[in-house]
């Protein structure tokens, strides 16, 4: 175990910040969209969330750095997919810098003309409701208007630099005990 100090300033230091938040295992989800002349963009996320049910709310991340961004915002509209473990090369090309990111990537349009890439585990369509600037990031509250189920195949999982996937135990859960026996025994 590694212990992480704050400096007396309250300053904190990048590879410790990666490291703290590298400990939390999070899903894998491309942000898809397009530009005013219809090409298809996109970038990775690990920040995507639900967040309000009524009205429907999703939300991400976005460096304030993004080159994608910009043009995904223009248009306000974005598809989530939820990467499955099958789309390890997906998640690379377009985790990528570059204006090419589509150029092996099958994908078919939305309803909502958003690109939504085959093999995902689920698609959520939205339009941007809010931008929200916080610090060197952008937080972008989409609401949606369509999602689907896209296939049987477990979430990609991201965790401290190395992709995963998410296993049950196997082991059964602790038999509870009775309450009135728990509280005898602390007597
Ligand atoms: C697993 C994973 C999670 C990521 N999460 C985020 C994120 O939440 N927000 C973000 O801005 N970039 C995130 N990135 C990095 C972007 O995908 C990457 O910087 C991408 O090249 C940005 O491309 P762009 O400049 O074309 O937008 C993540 C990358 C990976 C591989």
């Amino acid at each position: 175990m590694v212990a992480i100090t704050t400096a007396a300033d309250g300053s904190i230091e990048a590879a410790d910040f990666r490291q703290i938040f590298g400990l939390l295992p999070t899903g894998v989800v491309a942000i898809t969209g397009k530009s005013e002349s219809g090409k298809p963009l996109g970038f990775v996320v690990g920040t995507f969330q639900s967040l309000s049910l009524d009205p429907p709310l999703v939300m991400f991340a976005v460096d304030k750095g993004s080159s994608t961004w910009p043009w995904i915002r223009n248009l306000e509209q974005f598809t989530a997919n939820i990467l499955s473990t099958e789309q390890l090369p997906v998640c690379k090309a377009l985790a990528r810098k570059g204006d090419d990111k589509f150029k092996d990537l099958p994908f078919e349009w939305s309803t909502i003309g958003t690109p939504r890439l085959p093999g995902s585990t689920a698609w959520i369509d939205c339009d941007v409701a809010s931008e929200i600037v916080a610090g060197d990031h952008y937080v972008i509250v989409g609401e949606i208007k369509e999602m689907e189920q896209a296939s049987d195949c477990e979430a990609l999982l991201f965790r401290g630099g190395k992709f995963g996937e998410f296993d049950f135990w196997d082991r059964p859960a602790p038999e509870p005990k009775p309450i009135a026996e728990e509280v005898e025994t602390q007597e």
